[in-house]
């Protein structure tokens, strides 16, 4: 099952080591090698040096509780508050004027908010959910653009101890009520709509399709964003968010003391059905981790300014815009609009003005950027960045290098920092004080740790080959549970590996990878029906429900083709009437999947097929079609019971 993926495919060969500019390293907040050994001497009590960078309520009575695993407790007995721990505490600290967030807008507005403006922003709208009835863990429905508004509005749930569920604003109606209905979530806070590349986008006529299928009554509150450029009218349980703050301005709410173990959000991301899951994360472990991991991988101080140009609607967003670094008291960034929009130096224009000191991106931008040329960056000075990240998908080696040279002019070193909604944060990565960097790896687990690479049968496979990447040990930032039920959360990560009866619990994150001799991982992919598309995680079995209901589809089967450009869907399909198969049902294929999830799912290519290939147990082959969309060389296929497709197929592919 490791080939499903094509195992080798776009995984280059790691480029040549190198080690941290020593200009980092002498001022790195970790920068002792020991900290590896320290970790596994002593495990698990070595994780509390995350939960020293919070303020506890209550001081937690044992680290790691394991006795009902692979429902682990961390910090058991402890109790805090997470917005307290973002927000009062640095006031408290006479922090009070330093900027927390520092907003970017579409159409070159900025607006700063301080740590005190942050926290009466916070108050504020905190008052006024409890006005609306919201009462601890009752669920809030988050559909916002990248606003202030939005991580405004999570820490607000969180200190009321309302967890909250942040779905992406640009998913579709369908997907928004879906994830509200699986959720049970009676409250959402939407906004009237957003630019997209200049011109304004109704948000709220999304969000009120939504809410008309939900089951349950909902109560909308509605972010002004746009004003005149696009008026819209309120309903029946509906609110303005301007209004309501207004009137509790001044309002103070006391945080809500949080069991460690409580729910702090909800994160639903694509798996294997097509049902999305809602994966559950925690008060204490979460926030603990995901300081620790800003502190020690992104090596935030308090005094930087910190740019993630990920959107706060995925967890890279949840736990490296919103909680890892507000909790640490650092200036974070939040920029609402595109890589090239009003031009191709907008990131480079921002990082100059603003003296961004770390940032962090993806692979997929990265490569927009070589493309576009050097000339770019080079228009401007970049000289206060001191680290770079990348996260979302696998980096090869010459974007890296180009990101190395072009963006750090070799003096920053680079952490690809592989991880998931599921893990809370950074799982693989170098240390950046520590550890050489080898370009194309994503480097060793992090300290307290433990990865392997394994073969069908569980077994650790050789350096160098591929295998299925799982985690042998727990960690603090880990999900708990997925909202959906205990029973799928150990189907879906730990029923592959793990031997219940001898009590080892293994995760499977459905990624393949391989390990090298020096213990450095390189991630090849998914190996599951999950798609990563320019960071994006999507469900090939979401897609292909939405396009079997498109009328006159038989058979559909997406799969991801990955080439120069990144990765697309490519979604082939057979019909019921060849007849159909023009370009109108095409059309009506891409805006039915559109419709279903969201504009990040649109198929690049609808390729039609008289009949797809098929096993000779009637399975799709989708690693077949994986190889042609990819423009790779075909793996066996031997199975195939009409092998005579694949000539039509390739010519179907290579005309589109
Ligand atoms: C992929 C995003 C290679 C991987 C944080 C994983 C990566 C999925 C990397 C999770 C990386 C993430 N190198 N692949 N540095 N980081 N991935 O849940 O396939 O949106 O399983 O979390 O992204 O995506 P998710």
């Amino acid at each position: 099952m490791v080939d499903r993926n094509g195992p080798n495919r776009g995984a280059v060969a790691p480029g040549s080591p190198q080690r941290p500019p020593s200009t980092f390293v002498e001022q790195a907040n970790v920068a002792d090698g020991e900290v590896y050994e320290e970790f596994e001497e002593e495990w698990p009590e070595c994780w509390e040096r995350a939960a020293a960078l919070l303020e506890w309520d209550r001081a937690y009575e044992a680290v790691l509780e394991d006795d009902d695993a692979p429902f682990y407790r961390w910090f058991a007995g402890g109790r805090l508050n997470a917005s307290y721990n973002c927000l009062d505490r640095h006031l408290e600290a006479g922090r009070k004027n330093h900027a927390a967030i520092w907003w970017e807008g579409k159409r070159g507005e900025s607006q700063t908010y301080t740590y005190r403006e942050l926290f009466v922003a916070v108050n504020e709208f905190a008052a006024t959910l409890r006005e609306l009835g919201v009462e601890e863990d009752d669920v809030v429905t988050i559909s916002l653009p990248m606003i202030p508004e939005l991580p405004i509005a999570m820490l607000a749930c969180a200190r009321i101890g309302a967890p909250h569920s942040v779905v992406f604003a640009g998913l579709s109606a369908d997907a928004l009520a879906a994830r509200m209905d699986a959720a049970n979530s009676e409250y959402l806070v939407t906004c009237d709509g957003y630019y997209r590349r200049g011109d304004a986008f109704n948000q709220k006529r999304k969000a009120d399709n939504a809410v008309l299928t939900v089951e349950q009554d909902v109560t909308t509150v509605v972010v002004d964003r746009l004003g005149e450029a696009l008026p819209h009218v309120l309903g029946e349980n509906q609110y303005d968010y301007d209004e309501l703050v207004r009137a509790h301005e001044g309002a103070r709410v006391e945080p809500v003391s949080r069991d460690a173990e409580d729910m702090l959000f909800l994160m639903y991301t694509s798996g294997t059905t097509g049902q999305p899951k809602g994966v559950v994360h925690t008060t204490g472990g979460y926030l603990a981790y995901t300081a620790w991991t800003t502190h020690a991988v992104l090596d935030v101080e308090p005094e930087d300014t910190y740019w993630c140009s990920a959107d706060i609607g995925w967890i890279t967003g949840h736990s490296y815009i919103v909680y890892g670094p507000l909790a640490l008291g650092t200036t974070t960034l939040m920029y609402e609009g595109a890589t090239d929009y009003p031009d191709r130096d907008r990131l480079w224009e921002i990082v100059d003005r603003n003296a961004v000191d770390v940032f962090y991106t993806a692979p997929t931008a990265i490569q927009a950027f070589m493309k576009w040329g050097e000339e770019y960056p080079e228009a401007h000075d970049l000289s206060s960045l001191r680290l770079l990240g990348s996260v979302g998908e696998p980096i090869s080696p010459r974007p890296w290098q180009w990101y190395y040279e072009h963006v750090g002019n070799e003096a920053c070193p680079i952490v690809d920092t592989w991880w998931q909604t599921e893990t809370g944060g950074h799982v693989i990565t170098t240390l950046p004080g520590v550890c050489e960097m080898k370009p194309g790896a994503a480097g060793p687990p992090l300290p307290g740790l433990d990865a392997r690479i394994v073969d069908d049968a569980g077994e650790e496979v050789e350096p160098g080959a591929s295998g299925y990447l799982t985690l042998h040990r727990p960690w603090p930032g880990m999900a708990r549970t997925l909202y959906d039920g205990d029973d799928r959360y150990v189907e879906e990560y730990w029923q592959q590996f793990s031997d219940p009866d001898a009590d080892e619990w293994v995760y499977f994150s459905g990624d393949a990878a391989r390990v090298d001799e020096g213990g450095y991982v390189t991630i090849l992919g998914r190996v599951d029906d999950v798609i990563n598309v320019s960071g994006h995680r999507l469900s090939t079995m979401e897609i292909e429900s939405a396009i079997l209901d498109v009328q006159g589809v038989a058979e559909a089967a997406v799969v991801g083709g990955t080439g120069m450009t990144g990765t697309h869907v490519y979604a082939y399909v057979s019909t019921e009437n060849d007849a159909e198969s023009d370009a109108t049902m095409s059309e009506r294929i891409v805006s039915t999947v559109e419709a279903a999830i969201g504009p990040i799912a649109r198929p690049e290519e609808v390729v039609f097929t008289s009949e797809l290939p098929k096993t000779r147990s009637g399975k799709i082959m989708r690693r077949l079609l994986e190889d042609i969309a990819s423009d790779e060389e075909l793996g066996d296929t031997s199975a195939l019971r009409n092998p005579e497709v694949v000539g039509e197929i390739q010519t179907a592919t290579r005309e589109e």
